[in-house]
């Protein structure tokens, strides 16, 4: 039974619209998944919300319910998509082009997906230099840019007749960018925009308007985005949630499920060498080096975090870690992660792990975007403003308050997640420590 005072939750009523920037591998896969689901053909494999339960009270109580029976989630059947891209081609094209799924399953949900035609893009090549189309938006200035989606989003959400929309970026990595000076609050921002200044990303401009049009924002690349005081001022303000970045799949999601065990062994590391190949769009922008830079910095941090050289040093100092990503098209979306892991033991003694990681890309990201748009629509219902560290479980890079360090080691980022449901129910938390049993 709740033992403290539940969060007022406003009830999941009428349809959720998930509008996805990019309509390629990643969104086309977990929105034919979400349809594939809806007529019984698959079940909702990786997805938390969906398969996941939740333990209540003592270990004697038996209370562990679904965690979508626990929580007013919406419900697939209430799911609406709306999608932006740079190509003109409908999700039932992109789909086929992405290669993910199989013709035969893609043709039984041709109509739903070919229903979905792509809004034209806000695009800027110097901010994605591998790729060009002709669906984009022509506007002065970044702000008129930025006016147009709000505009876009009004209506579309009309049309569609949502009681609530989310936005979540599943678009190509950007060029690496740092943080600005004109990023620092909304108005200098607001300024920047008007005077197409280069430090506001495409991707900005759409976290932008998304926050002015009162709609939650996910961050599934390793962009700054919303990760800027700007936005997460304005977020706070307009009592929206946020997060990011990066989803976490494949490689690193390895390293955070593996890197904690070491650490609670107290076992030393010399070095880690992770290597991709990577045939789909997703790896042929990875293949210049601005945007790899953006990823190479998201998945590098994760170590360095998880294992604190500084708390440690004789087990972590100066360990060695390289990450790289080939492009090899052969390969399509079916990503190989190859990891060479340098360990030591008792008196030093060196050892190796080697993980041969033969991964699908957009089948790990699919789940997470479904969970992301349902938790985040949750959060909005319960009043949860700015960023969502909760949701740190799905990003290899998560976004944090200003001055706090990411946690990412994804028992604890689980722990977490699951403590917060708990916490909007009025359930008691559970720290493990279970002496009670022992009474
Ligand atoms: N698949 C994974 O496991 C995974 C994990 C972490 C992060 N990601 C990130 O998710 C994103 C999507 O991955 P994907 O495999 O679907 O890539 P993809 O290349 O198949 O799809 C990205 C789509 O975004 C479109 N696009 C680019 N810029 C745009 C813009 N400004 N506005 C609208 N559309 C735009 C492209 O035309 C493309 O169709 C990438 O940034 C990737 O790095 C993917």
């Amino acid at each position: 039974m709740p033992v403290a005072k539940q969060t007022e939750i406003s009830p999941a009523e009428g349809k959720l619209g998930v509008l996805l920037v990019g309509l390629g591998a990643v969104s086309t896969t977990f929105i034919a998944g979400v349809e594939a689901i809806k007529k019984g053909f698959a079940k909702p494999i990786g997805s938390l919300t969906q398969m996941g339960t939740i333990r209540l009270g003592k270990r004697t109580d038996n209370r562990v319910p679904l965690i979508k029976d626990f929580l007013p989630l919406a419900q697939l059947k209430d799911l609406v998509f709306g999608a932006w891209d740079i190509f003109p081609e409908s999700a039932y094209d992109a789909a086929l082009n992405a290669g993910v799924l199989e013709k035969e399953l893609l043709a039984q949900l041709k109509e739903p997906l070919r229903k979905i035609k792509p809004m034209q893009a806000v695009f800027d090549q110097s901010y994605v230099k591998r790729l060009s189309g002709t669906n984009v938006k022509t506007g002065k200035t970044k702000f008129d840019l930025a006016q147009q989606l709000i505009d876009e989003i009004a209506q579309w959400k009309k049309k569609n007749k949502c009681s609530r929309v989310v936005m979540i970026w599943a678009a190509s990595t950007e060029v690496f960018l740092k943080t600005h000076p004109v990023h620092k609050t909304l108005e200098t921002f607001e300024k920047a925009m008007k005077e197409n200044h280069k430090a506001i990303a495409p991707s900005m401009i759409y976290a932008y308007a998304a926050l002015k049009s009162g709609i939650p924002f996910a961050n599934g690349a390793p962009n700054l985005t919303v990760d800027i005081p700007a936005l997460m001022t304005l977020a706070d303000k307009n009592r929206l949630a946020i997060c990011g970045k990066d989803f976490k799949t494949g490689q690193t999601l390895m390293k955070t499920i593996i890197a904690p065990g070491l650490k609670s062994r107290m076992l030393g590391l010399h070095g880690w060498y992770s290597t991709n190949i990577l045939g789909n769009r997703d790896g042929e922008v990875l293949d210049d080096p601005d945007s790899f830079k953006t990823k190479e910095e998201s998945k590098l941090s994760v170590l360095e975090y998880i294992l604190q050289p500084e708390v440690y040093p004789d087990l972590y100092k100066d360990f060695s870690h390289v990450v790289r990503i080939n492009y090899y098209p052969p390969r399509g979306d079916n990503k190989e992660g190859w990891d060479n892991i340098d360990i030591f033991g008792w008196l030093g003694y060196p050892m190796q792990i080697k993980i041969d990681f033969l991964c699908r890309d957009s089948i790990l990201a699919a789940p997470i975007v479904l969970d992301l748009a349902l938790f985040l629509d949750l959060a909005q219902r319960s009043g949860m403003k700015g960023v969502q560290e909760w949701l740190s479980f799905y990003f290899k890079s998560p976004q944090t308050a200003p001055g706090l360090y990411p946690e990412h080691d994804i028992f604890i980022q689980l722990m977490k997640l699951k403590n917060t449901l708990r916490h909007l129910r009025g359930e008691d938390l559970i720290t493990h420590l279970g002496l009670e049993y022992y009474d």
